[in-house]
């Protein structure tokens, strides 16, 4: 499969600087093996896209488990779709943390962004707590239980294994405790979905930087990663998709 780099720009920046940087990003990618994604904040969407061309894909970093309606403040799937995107972040750390999103929730929202022909992204990953507890496995295939539609698979939905205590903190789990988790999760997939869910993207995120990324994607399914703060610098971006 193809593998997927993911910026994830979380909100940062302002309209000229996410411009220049799709266009940095725009402007080194040609050849790259991997697919490249970038999740700009909402009001920068238009312009990104319109700077990224059609190589690259857009994506939201979260979208309304309704179609339409009343909720001041929300994005629904289909506008992201109507503006360019093809994929949508669910469920990311920051989000169950700031805003309180449940598994039920997210999973609302990934049959939200099934239905206006989205590809959800939906993160999991442990506390540090968690992971000292030994619970780590645990806690993520609970999370993917309950996040995940019934139609996730056949969608080609992407899972991102994030543990929160390595966002943001440049720690990172060893290549051995990354490779456990995203055995785990790829069997939880396949028990769950059978063949097509051996097929489906796994990705890391959490620190991913230029100096790590080569070694982590080459880990056993790990099919790419969701980046963060590296992503905010065309260079390191294009240099963790040039290590898978
Ligand atoms: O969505 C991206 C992740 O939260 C990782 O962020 O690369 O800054 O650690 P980070």
């Amino acid at each position: 499969m193809r593998p997927l780099i993911a910026g994830n720009w979380k909100m940062h920046g302002t309209l000229l600087e996410a411009g220049a940087l799709a266009e940095g990003v725009r402007a080194g990618a040609a050849g790259a093996r991997a697919e490249l994604l970038v999740c700009p904040p909402f009001p920068y969407l238009v312009p990104v896209g319109g700077a990224l061309g059609a190589d690259i894909a857009l994506g939201g970093q979260d979208c309304h488990a309704r179609e339409k309606g009343a909720h001041t403040g929300d994005v629904a799937a289909a506008m992201l779709q109507d503006v360019g995107a093809t994929y949508v972040i669910l469920g990311h750390s920051e989000r169950r943390a700031d805003h309180g999103e449940t598994d039920a929730m997210v999973r609302s929202k990934a049959e939200a962004a099934l239905a206006a022909g989205l590809v959800p992204i939906v993160c999991v990953g442990e506390s540090e707590a968690q992971r000292l507890a030994g619970d780590a496995e645990t806690v993520v295939t609970q999370q993917l239980d309950g996040s995940l539609p019934d139609g996730f698979a056949a969608a080609g939905g992407v899972v991102a294994y994030e543990p929160v205590w390595a966002i943001g903190t440049g720690r990172t789990p060893t290549e051995a405790e990354i490779a456990a988790i995203h055995a785990a999760i790829r069997a939880n997939l396949e028990g769950r979905f059978g063949t097509p869910g051996g097929g489906l993207r796994i990705l890391y995120g959490g620190s991913v930087k230029p100096g790590n990324a080569k070694a982590i994607l080459a880990l056993p399914h790990v099919d790419g990663a969701l980046v963060g703060g590296a992503s905010l610098a065309a260079a390191d971006f294009l240099a963790i998709a040039a290590g898978v």
